[in-house]
């Protein structure tokens, strides 16, 4: 793992307030890794023994039919399963040179630095300025919180549109502005890896295509870890698709124009040509 710098900061609540700190290590090493990961929930298995290298500053896409497992391979990696009583985890996740599993590993650290994004847009009922600032209270951060929130709110496309409204409720803006709203609140703790499970699903065509449009953007400075059951969608956003299939195998992964053009899978390729899912 090339980000040893994060080491610190995920086993402690410090703050960590430089913007580029950890974020040094050149493009195209690992961000994420998964090796041996089981996931269960009581008796049933919804990953059966995962193992990849995810790219940082890349967008990866997971695919595969409802059910094979995408949202708790995601969930897995900022430890979101943590919550589901009955959700157990065995294998590791690598993420800046440790197993975020360990015990030492402060979860709301750790999330801090792999934020998600949800289907639904979820803002908080609070001003569009105390959504993006949110993380930041948490973390007692003691940088100046406007210029964050805006930078925030510029790197998530959406700065022009509400910069005269930072006063009023989240929850007034459309659906594609709130999903965009919910993308500035998770890059405004400075995250090295953002997860987002179908983020355009709910929204229309031309909101998703600007968040789409955003994505392409953000993997410049993040890395970006993207479910989606659009496979048209995986194919233009992505640089590198993971298909998973029914069980939680994974069953290829490798650059998306080789996926969507020419996959070694037979199984990959009746998917992908709508045979089944
Ligand atoms: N909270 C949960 N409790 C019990 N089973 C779950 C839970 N979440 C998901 N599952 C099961 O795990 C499997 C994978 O689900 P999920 O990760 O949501 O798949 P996908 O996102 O690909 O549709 C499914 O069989 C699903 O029923
Ligand atoms: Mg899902």
């Amino acid at each position: 793992m090339s980000n040893s710098t994060t080491d610190d900061s995920l086993i402690t609540t410090e703050v960590q307030t430089d913007s580029n700190d950890g974020r040094a290590a050149p493009a195209a090493g690992t961000a994420v890794a998964a090796r041996d990961l089981d996931v269960f929930y009581g008796d049933e298995q919804a990953i059966d023994d995962v193992t990849m290298e995810i790219p940082e500053k890349r967008v990866t896409a997971l695919i595969g039919p409802s059910g094979c497992g995408k949202s708790t391979f995601l969930r897995c990696i900022n430890r979101m399963n943590d919550m589901i009583e009955i959700c157990r985890v065995e294998g590791d996740v690598e993420f800046g040179g440790k197993n975020v599993y360990d015990d030492d590993v402060d979860p709301v650290a750790l999330r801090r630095k792999i934020g998600m994004v949800f289907q639904k847009p979820n803002p908080f009922p609070k001003s569009i300025r105390d959504n993006v600032a949110y993380g930041l209270k948490i973390q007692d951060f003691d940088g100046d919180v406007d210029a964050r929130v805006e930078e925030s709110l510029k790197g998530a496309a959406l700065w022009d549109e509400v910069k005269d409204q930072l006063d009023s409720s989240g929850l007034e803006l459309s659906g594609g502005q709130q999903q965009r709203l919910c993308i500035a609140r998770a890059i405004a703790p400075d995250p090295e890896v953002i997860l987002m499970d179908e983020p355009t699903s709910a929204l229309d065509p031309v909101a998703a295509s600007k968040i789409e449009d955003l994505i392409d953007d953000l993997a410049e400075e993040y890395t970006v870890i993207i479910v989606t059951h659009n496979m048209q969608q995986a194919a233009r956003i992505s640089d590198r698709t993971a298909v998973f299939l029914t069980g939680g195998e994974l069953v290829e992964y490798d650059d998306t124009a080789k996926i969507f053009e020419d996959p070694e899978e037979q199984r990959v390729e009746d998917y992908i040509t709508g045979k089944f899912g």
